[in-house]
């Protein structure tokens, strides 16, 4: 259907001009010579003023009503009122109605009454602007790692091991359970892969593999976790980037993390500018300061043990006790980003019991050598560590935590052939949306968010 997109009207230089638009009504104002319809086709957050003079034109019935759908012919004109253009209407014809059960009449709803109707949520403001960041913002990270030299990897969706051993993956099968088995091994020997499956937690694994031909790769794919954590931050399947790079210790990697954080905030102050006045005046005051920020200053970089000796100094009351050698909290890593240090931190060098069996130990004999980045409002947004390339040492730490080797014999053998010290990380997108946007709950920098007890 010929038209041209409202966005590039606004934008272009269309005075005068005959054209056709297509969109859905937002508002509409019926008088009785005049009628004033807010168009909008979801190729910007503003809409178009459609005119139209009943002495010139008869309105369709249904072309006021909320949610239906039009095509517009007319003539740009200026707007005198908002400085910009609107459209002198000379032909319009409704391609779908919309009743007035249409569910958006309201002009504000609450967050979590949107939440119910995920596929009309997308057609607010709301939406609008945060699943252009979204876009942007994917845009921004292949092309920061393209720039650089990484090569883009599609790892497994479908595995056989537990990346985080965390014990959060979901099962995959193709045989429900049945007494008839004999055992546990018996039912996954049956199953479709002939043993245990599931969905992948991270595509780290196998990012190893590729960066130990490749040198630089990353990823960008849904991660799965059976979390049983229902909280504003947690989905069930979420999208993870992940780089890993070879000849990289961890100083090297935390740079590679902050210049992408950096550059993808970059990128959004950039090119989302109404966005973002947008969600500063409805979700969070300061968000254009502080993401400029973000763009500006060095980010902090802290001991964990220091964290927890400043926490403990605090003299704040947490609800969970803070000590050496238990992970932090939620509430642990807010008060670290959002009240010491006032900006992102890499809190690095974590006891290594509370870690992951893949990190490099630290000649301590205590600690691993892994970060995991905070942000103010959000908390944990990028898991990062040095990997350990010593073949004996990996060895030792998945004994202690009683892995099966042969599950890992592949990854093992990137420890036998060529080792090299490597690093990576993991971004949650849908965590630096958050903090990008100042969404408060991931389940709305999502399209269809998968939540414990919830799947539509
Ligand atoms: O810290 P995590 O568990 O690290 C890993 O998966 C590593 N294998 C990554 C790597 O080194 N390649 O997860 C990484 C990030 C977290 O910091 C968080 O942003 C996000 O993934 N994340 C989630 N986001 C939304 N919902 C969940 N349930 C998430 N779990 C992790």
């Amino acid at each position: 259907m010929k038209h041209t997109d409202i966005r590039i009207i606004r934008e272009g230089d269309f005075l005068g001009k005959e054209v056709t638009v297509c969109g859905w009504v937002r508002t509409a104002r019926d008088s009785k010579n005049m009628a004033f319809i807010e168009l909008n086709d979801g190729s910007t957050l503003k809409h178009m003023q459609i005119v139209v003079d009943k002495a010139v034109l008869t309105l369709p019935e249904n072309a006021s009503h909320l949610g239906a759908s039009l095509r517009v012919e007319g003539k740009v004109v200026p707007n005198m009122q908002n400085n910009g253009v609107e459209i002198n209407a000379t032909a319009i014809e409704v391609l779908g109605d919309a009743p007035l059960d249409y569910p958006l009449q309201k002009k504000f709803q609450k967050l979590e009454t949107l939440r119910e109707m995920p596929h009309i949520r997308v057609r607010t403001n709301t939406f609008n602007a945060v699943f252009r960041v979204r876009s942007v913002m994917a845009a921004a990270l292949h092309r920061f790692f393209q720039e650089r030299g990484y090569m883009y990897i599609n790892t497994p969706l479908l595995t056989g091991s537990d990346c985080e051993g965390a014990g959060e993956v979901f099962q995959v099968t193709t045989l429900g359970y049945n007494t008839e088995y004999e055992s546990a091994e018996d039912y996954y020997a049956n199953d479709f892969f002939g043993k245990r499956a599931g969905l992948s937690v991270s595509g780290q694994l196998e990012g190893e593999v590729a960066a130990m031909a490749f040198g630089k790769i990353y990823t960008f794919g849904p991660s799965f976790r059976a979390e049983n954590s229902n909280t504003p931050r947690h989905v069930a399947e979420f999208w993870h980037i992940e780089p890993e790079v070879a000849f990289a210790e961890l100083p090297d990697i935390i740079a590679i993390a902050e210049e992408m954080i950096k550059y993808v905030i970059g990128e959004v102050l950039e090119k989302c500018p109404a966005e973002l006045d947008f969600f500063e005046q409805r979700f969070e005051k300061g968000l254009k300061e502080k993401l400029e920020g973000v763009v500006r200053e060095d980010f902090a970089i802290v001991e964990y043990t220091d964290a927890v000796a400043q926490l403990q100094a605090s003299g704040v009351k947490f609800e969970y006790p803070v000590e050496w050698g238990l992970d932090l909290q939620t509430e642990h890593e807010r008060y670290i980003t959002e009240q010491i240090y006032k900006k992102p931190v890499f809190v690095i060098n974590y006891p290594k019991d509370i870690k992951a069996f893949y990190m490099k130990q630290n000649a301590d004999g205590k600690t691993v050598a892994a970060t995991d980045l905070l942000v103010p409002g959000v908390g944990e947004i990028i898991g990062c560590s040095e990997r350990e390339a010593d073949y004996d040492k990996l060895v030792s730490a998945m004994e202690a935590r009683g892995m099966n080797l042969e599950d890992y014999r592949d990854y093992l053998d990137l420890r036998r052939y060529g080792s090299v010290p490597h690093s990576g990380f993991g971004l949650g997108f849908e965590r630096i949306l958050m903090y990008a946007t100042g969404m408060s709950n991931i389940r709305d920098v999502i399209l269809y968010p998968r939540t414990v007890g919830s799947i539509r």
